[in-house]
């Protein structure tokens, strides 16, 4: 029989906890080891820049859902200002307070998409969305379709959004089951044992290929294109996530 597994999961009120701990680095702040990040954030923002082509063009409406504070959404920020984008950053209050103001940035401090008012005045008007690393938490925090549903719904025509850095169990345990995983798994964690891969188990919480497959379906059947893209694979976790694309035609 199945077991159920309960992860032990942090979600936004935790994020804002973090924001506020003085001990902890900006990575750690966001939920990641110093590892999966130092480094490669500059190849990040490339590769959400070649995905959001929209950031190309001048004098566009960008958001970004769940910024953080790493220099992941300084670099947003600044490509923003050299482009005459204006730039909504939502995420808590307290996340927000350790990203720098500037002229063309608002700050919408709230769990998105719990900022109705802010989502209602905005329709129809936004050419950029990005959601980066942000869907597993949204996905237990709140409503999962409301989320996908108020976001397609901001998009102008032409718009684009991101939802980058999906932790896809699915994608995980083909990754794992294969020789190519073993050996990875074996070398970062300096082990001769292959890593656990259980199938046809219960897993309470996590975004596998049912949940990204009916976030395209979703968006596709509500009049907007959506796809599921790889991400390069200098990425940190490209071997175990990846990301969907939805345009409005
Ligand atoms: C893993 S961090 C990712 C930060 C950033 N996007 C990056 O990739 O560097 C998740 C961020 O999303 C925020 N967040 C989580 N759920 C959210 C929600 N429902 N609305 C807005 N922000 C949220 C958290 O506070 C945190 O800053």
């Amino acid at each position: 029989m199945a077991s159920v597994n309960r992860f032990n999961h942090i979600g936004f009120e935790d994020f804002r906890r973090f924001a506020q701990d003085e001990s902890m680095s900006n990575y750690e702040r966001i939920g990641f080891p110093d590892s999966y990040r130092q480094g490669y954030e500059a190849a990040i923002h490339e590769d959400i820049c070649r995905k959001l082509t929209n950031l190309r063009a001048a004098d566009r409406k960008v958001v970004d859902i769940g910024p953080g504070c790493s220099d992941l959404p300084k670099m947003l920020i600044s490509l923003c200002g050299s482009r005459s984008h204006s730039l909504t950053l939502i995420d808590s209050q307290e996340m927000l307070n350790l990203l720098d103001d500037a002229p063309w940035v608002e700050k919408v401090g709230a769990m998105y998409p719990r900022c109705r008012d802010w989502i209602a005045h905005n329709a129809g008007k936004v050419d950029v969305i990005l959601c980066y690393s942000v869907l597993h938490y949204i996905f237990v925090d709140v409503g999962f379709f409301d989320f996908l549903d108020s976001s397609l719904s901001l998009l102008a025509p032409g718009g684009q959004m991101l939802i980058g850095d999906i932790p896809n169990v699915s994608k995980r345990k083909r990754f794992f089951a294969s020789a190519t995983g073993v050996r990875f798994h074996k070398d970062y964690m300096k082990t001769d044992e292959a890593p656990v891969v259980e199938f046809n188990t219960i897993e309470p919480d996590q975004i596998d290929d049912a949940v990204v497959m009916a976030l395209i379906q979703r968006a596709r059947s509500q009049g907007y294109d959506a796809y599921v893209l790889p991400q390069a694979p200098d990425l940190p976790l490209s071997n175990r996530r990846e990301d969907i694309l939805i345009t409005r035609p």
